[in-house]
């Protein structure tokens, strides 16, 4: 039996975690830590919530008495931690939360697991979740090993960039058990829409402009949610304690063939005539300080633990539209907010 706790699990990649690791591991308890922000949705998790192996507590992370009470009530011996800030556009506008949420956040919860775990680390685990965008951004060529020197540009990744170090100053300094995997963009269902994909899927849907930053040229390395969910359960399981792993797709694309191939496939699937929204595509101003390229390489991962995206981009995309049409309502009620007030009145509030 393990107790795991899984901070952000109403979020786009932890629900994906979540119902991953409720399904695949009955014998696990999985504890859901979140405080439901903006980007945090119980709908996502609708499916797996009856489940006996499924607990959710509302939660700040940055709350460290609260913290340290569900590590005590729900005896918890993993953490794998999600919970962040994530959009670099809301980071521009307000670095603070940034900061409180990704920095502080992550310390909270370090120092709730050493506390609790009291230096007896065997079987102890603090995985944390992060991104490419600590590595800073690419030129033409190259790609970004585990070896890379981090070079953050926004508030988001320099916030992230500073959670890492905390990870790792809390290995070296106190040998608290931990392993960190730094993935590139991910897509699929459930995701915010604010990020690129689900926004724009929902904007040619409904036939508004789609605002492409600067000339488009910017390059994502883009994977599909469920092989960065498989990619976690690998590392959570058989990753090198202390040892830091690259996930990514080998997948790049320039944002505007990316939104071109998404305006091909939406048109399609409403059987609007071939390229009837291309004339959505409107060029905006670009982002300051916008990364050019990112770009993972996941060699490390796919030689010591096996792990290899399991779908081509062509299906995921395919996969993912289709998911967005068919749950119109699911977008509807996160773009009018009302998941928000019902979920609040539904869970119990810790604290
Ligand atoms: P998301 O914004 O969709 O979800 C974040 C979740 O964290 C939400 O459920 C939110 O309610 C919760 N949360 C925020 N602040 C909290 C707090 N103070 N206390 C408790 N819960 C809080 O994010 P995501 O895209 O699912 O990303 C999850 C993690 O993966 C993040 O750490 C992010 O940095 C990392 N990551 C994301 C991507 C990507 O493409 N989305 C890529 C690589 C790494
Ligand atoms: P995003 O999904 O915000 O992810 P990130 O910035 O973390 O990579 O953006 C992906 C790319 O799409 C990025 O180069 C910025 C660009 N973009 C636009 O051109 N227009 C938009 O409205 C958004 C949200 C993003």
């Amino acid at each position: 039996m393990k107790n795991i706790l899984v901070t952000g699990g109403a979020g786009f990649i932890g629900s994906h975690v979540v119902r991953l690791l409720v399904n695949k591991y009955p014998e696990y308890h999985i504890v859901n830590m979140d405080v439901l922000t903006y980007a945090g949705n119980l709908a996502n998790l609708k499916d797996v919530e009856d489940n006996d192996n499924y607990t959710f507590v509302k939660c700040d992370i940055c709350d460290f008495d609260n913290v340290k009470k569900v590590f005590i009530d729900y005896e918890i011996d993993s953490v794998i931690h999600l919970a962040a800030e994530s959009h670099v556009d809301r980071s521009i506008k307000d670095p603070f939360s940034f900061a409180q949420t990704n920095i502080m956040g992550t310390l909270s919860l370090l120092q709730a697991a050493k506390q609790y775990w009291d230096f007896n680390w065997e079987d102890k685990l603090f995985y944390h979740v992060s991104t490419d965008e600590v590595y800073g951004s690419l030129g033409e060529e190259g790609l970004f090993t585990e070896k890379t020197s981090y070079d953050p540009h926004s508030p988001y990744s320099a916030s992230k960039a500073s959670s890492d170090h905390f990870v790792r100053a809390f290995q070296d300094t106190y040998d608290l058990p931990t392993v960190i995997s730094n993935c590139s963009n991910n897509y699929g269902s459930y995701q915010f829409p604010e990020k690129l994909i689900p926004l724009f899927i929902n904007n040619i849907v409904n036939k508004k402009p789609l605002p492409v930053y600067g000339k488009g040229e910017n390059v994502r390395d883009w994977l599909f949610v469920d092989d960065h969910a498989k990619a976690i359960d690998l590392i959570f399981h058989k990753g090198k304690q202390g040892d830091t792993y690259n996930i990514g797709g080998f997948n790049e694309w320039k944002n505007i063939d990316l939104i071109k191939v998404m305006i091909a496939t939406v048109d399609r699937l409403l059987e609007r005539e071939v390229g009837e929204s291309n004339d959505l595509i409107t060029y905006v101003k670009d982002r300051a300080g916008h990364d050019l390229r990112y770009a993972i390489d996941s060699t490390k991962l796919k030689n010591e633990l096996g792990w290899e995206p399991s779908l081509q981009f062509e299906e995921g995309i395919e996969k993912t539209v289709k998911w967005y049409l068919e749950n119109i309502e699911w977008m509807d009620n996160v773009t009018s907010g009302n998941y928000k007030s019902y979920y609040d009145e539904m869970y119990e509030v810790k604290g």
